[in-house]
């Protein structure tokens, strides 16, 4: 079996890739794994112009899927319309995730906690890596190394916390951190070689992050830096990381 080689691998899966870090991350692909298909889902076509660009002008490498992960029953037919593309997946990233909308700010204090937005942080940014894990391990199983990600954040970790607040936000991204720690778990008794990692991307310039960033006394880093760092973390860690939370620039943060 090979080590993992990003700049030699065959075919890679990027979901929510519309904007923000998942674009980036398709931009980042198409240079630095040449070889590769890239496979990229986005939810809403009105805000993912560019990728709808790149995917003309590298039609032959970059095919793009309009997929809503919010329900169970897209998983199957997606994963199966991949599959007629591709037997292998060499590299799964789930750049998805929450933290306001036009309904919902994070929750400073217990007063604003309430079930909606519990249940939303919890749908997007801790449920859906599970069931990508469900649906597409047969593609990720395969005789090659191969490596299944998810963009999580530093915020969840459950030792790091001196702050509080932020109650969705931070107990999905820590719910999500488990899921992954168990699929590693479960990938490596089911002998799958797929490594299983968890990624803070870093601040970043976002849709995600933007009414928080000029506070900030963290790092800003642009989408590119991030996905450049990302990927350093991946072709870094894939072969020996897998059940580990890594922070962008390649050290491992507590769970
Ligand atoms: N930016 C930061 O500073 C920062 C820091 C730590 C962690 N992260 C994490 O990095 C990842 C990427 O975020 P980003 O910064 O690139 O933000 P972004 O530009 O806002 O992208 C968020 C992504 O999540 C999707 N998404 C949001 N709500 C959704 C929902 N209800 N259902 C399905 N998809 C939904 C978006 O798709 P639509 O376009 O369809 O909504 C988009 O693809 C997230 O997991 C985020 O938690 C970001």
């Amino acid at each position: 079996m090979n080590k993992f080689n990003l700049p030699k691998i065959h075919s890679t899966l990027i979901i929510g890739a519309g904007h923000g870090i998942g674009l980036s991350l398709v931009e980042s692909l198409l240079d630095r794994a040449p070889e590769a298909r890239i496979f990229a889902s986005y939810r809403d076509a009105t805000r993912s112009n560019k990728l709808m660009a790149l995917a003309k002008q590298f039609s032959s490498r970059l095919k793009t899927y309009q997929w809503d992960p919010n329900s169970e029953n897209n998983y199957k037919s997606f994963a199966e319309k991949i599959e007629a593309e591709t037997q292998h997946i060499d590299l799964l990233i789930n750049s998805i995730g929450f933290l306001h909308n036009s309904e919902f700010k994070p929750e400073k204090s217990l007063r604003d906690v309430n079930m909606d937005q519990l249940m939303e942080s919890f749908r997007v940014n801790s449920v859906v890596t599970p069931l990508l894990a469900r649906y597409f391990f047969h593609l990720l199983r395969h005789d090659q190394q191969s490596c299944f990600a998810s963009i999580s954040a530093k915020v969840g970790s459950i030792e790091d916390n001196q702050l509080g607040g932020w109650y969705g936000y931070r107990a999905s991204k820590a719910a999500l951190n488990m899921f992954l720690k168990n699929i590693s778990l479960e990938f490596k008794r089911r002998n799958c070689n797929t490594s299983v990692l968890s990624i803070h991307p870093g601040t970043t310039i976002t849709e995600l992050s933007e009414p928080f960033i000029a506070r900030t006394k963290l790092k800003l880093h642009k989408p590119e830096e991030t996905a450049t760092n990302i990927l350093n973390v991946i072709d870094r860690e894939a072969a020996t990381g897998s059940g580990k939370f890594f922070s962008w620039d390649g050290k491992e943060l507590p769970w």
